[in-house]
């Protein structure tokens, strides 16, 4: 089953986010829909439709303690989050995200039996110096090596220039980049993982987008923000599923 997800980044109030589920009713569709929000708005986005599933953008990988600013599994899941994003390229550039504190998170979120969407995704420098599948091996490798259940695990491949630039990888890009993905993950764990494309996502291009080989659905940032954006993205790229 394909699967939509939807990353708000640090957009919404929750007010903003009780309006964005109100309106975003409607039978289920024929796939899995993850909506990623702020942590403010997890508990504003409990009025969610059954049929689709509210997470994280991140989490931290010790159960409790002194890590000032920080949100635990435990505090994630009471408050109503069955999923978290990992290891967000914005985490990675920003924040300091390492693969190995990429890895400690996925391993914490997982056993603590939240799904994670683990992101992956090279830069343009490297990109242009021919080492795309390098970096997607290490961070893969690295980010994942301690996982021994992945039942509930996503893989999201995320070309770091075309997040939010309005320009989406080419399909031939992204095929062979989903291609190596699975190829890892299949290497790593025997299993058929599956891999969203995200970066400039829209609903313009999403169809096209989910029919190329390897290509499991896809994570959504900017176009998520409007329920009605969001919704329609959900119908074009189920059609034909
Ligand atoms: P975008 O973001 O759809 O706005 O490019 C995707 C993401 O960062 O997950």
């Amino acid at each position: 089953m394909h699967i939509f997800a939807a990353n708000f980044k640090m957009n919404k109030t929750q007010e903003e986010t009780r309006e964005y589920f109100s309106s975003f009713f409607g039978s289920a569709p024929k796939c899995k829909v993850m909506i990623a929000v702020p942590y403010t708005s997890l508990a504003a986005a409990k009025k969610h439709p059954k049929w689709m599933q509210i997470g994280a953008q991140n989490v931290h990988f010790a159960s409790s303690g002194a890590y000032t600013g920080e949100i635990s599994t435990d505090m994630l899941k009471e408050a109503g989050a069955s999923f978290t994003l990992v290891a967000h390229s914005e985490r990675r550039q920003y924040f300091g995200e390492t693969d190995q504190t990429a890895a400690l998170r996925a391993k914490a979120a997982l056993s603590a039996g939240l799904e994670v969407i683990f992101c992956v995704g090279e830069n343009l420098a490297a990109r242009e110096a021919g080492r795309t599948k390098r970096v997607l091996h290490r961070q893969l490798t690295c980010g994942l090596k301690d996982i021994t259940n992945v039942e509930n695990l996503v893989v999201a491949y995320e070309p770091v220039w075309a997040i939010g630039t309005g320009k989406a990888a080419s399909d031939a890009e992204i095929e062979d980049a989903h291609m190596y993905i699975k190829k890892t993950l299949y290497k790593m764990f025997k299993k058929d993982i599956p891999v969203l494309y995200g970066g400039s996502v829209n609903e313009e291009n999403v169809y096209r987008i989910c029919k190329i080989d390897g290509v499991d659905g896809a994570l959504v940032g900017g176009a998520s923000l409007r329920p009605e954006r969001m919704k329609e993205l959900i119908t074009r790229g189920t059609k034909d599923l």
